[in-house]
């Protein structure tokens, strides 16, 4: 049985530790796509938006989009929160700068990106750090710059931790569930305009178990300055 901490920064923290456990098994032995359709619909979503070539990727895990973005010619920042993470992207792609960030507290200079590309990263942000995090994000973007993310809502859920994530015992992580409209009242309250959602399918994040029966579904989306 997994405690309630009341500290929203607490639990932030516990992600990470539980992310840094598993780094490597999560990676992967060699670069890999769960979904390479899925994912090639989201980063040409995203491509198709941007309006300059600076892009900050806010939670890349092992990296593989940052990868792929930076192939297609733009200047890629990879950020996550686990230093575990952020080495794996050092040593597979080394031609990418890569660079630790907890997004609830982002370190780089304002207004210097075009896109932000935050897939399944704000799925695990305590909901409290939410309005925060948005705000912070918005100030790292240029004039017409844009926020893509893919975020996870649930029929039966407002969040829910899953106890032994990575199927490591004792590694707890929170996943939070976004209603659209919740989400939309972020973003706009964080001074974001025009927002935009997409739902670009995935067969296997539909038939994942652990989704189904927690009633979770995915969704994409744009917010633009
Ligand atoms: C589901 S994984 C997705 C990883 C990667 N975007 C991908 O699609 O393979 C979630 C990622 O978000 C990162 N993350 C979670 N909370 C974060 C935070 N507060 N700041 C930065 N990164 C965070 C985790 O370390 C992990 O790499």
């Amino acid at each position: 049985m997994i405690s309630a901490n009341p500290c929203p920064e607490g639990i932030n923290d516990r992600n990470r530790r539980a992310y840094a456990g598993i780094a490597l098994k999560y990676a992967g032995p060699e670069p890999a796509e769960d979904d390479p359709e899925m994912r090639e619909r989201c980063r040409a979503l995203f491509c198709r938006s941007i309006k300059g070539k600076n892009v900050l990727e806010i939670g890349c895990g092992p990296g593989v989009d940052s990868h792929y973005l930076h192939k297609k010619g733009l200047n890629v920042t990879a950020t996550d929160f686990c230093d575990e993470f952020v080495d794996i992207v050092k040593d597979r792609f080394p031609e990418i700068h890569a660079h630790k960030m907890d997004m609830t507290r982002p370190d780089l200079s304002g207004e210097s990106f075009d896109g932000i590309y935050a897939f399944a990263s704000l799925i695990h942000l305590p909901r409290e750090l939410a309005s925060g995090t948005l705000q912070g994000l918005r100030k790292l973007l240029k004039k017409e710059g844009v926020l893509f993310m893919t975020l996870i809502d649930s029929s039966i859920h407002r969040e829910y931790v899953i106890p032994n994530w990575g199927n490591q015992e004792n590694n707890p992580m929170l996943f939070t569930c976004w209603r659209q409209d919740e989400i939309e009242l972020l973003l706009k309250s964080a001074g974001f305009g025009k927002i935009e959602f997409h739902n670009i399918g995935s067969a296997l994040y539909e038939n994942l178990p652990r989704l189904v029966e927690r009633g979770v579904t995915n969704y994409q989306i744009l917010a633009f300055i």
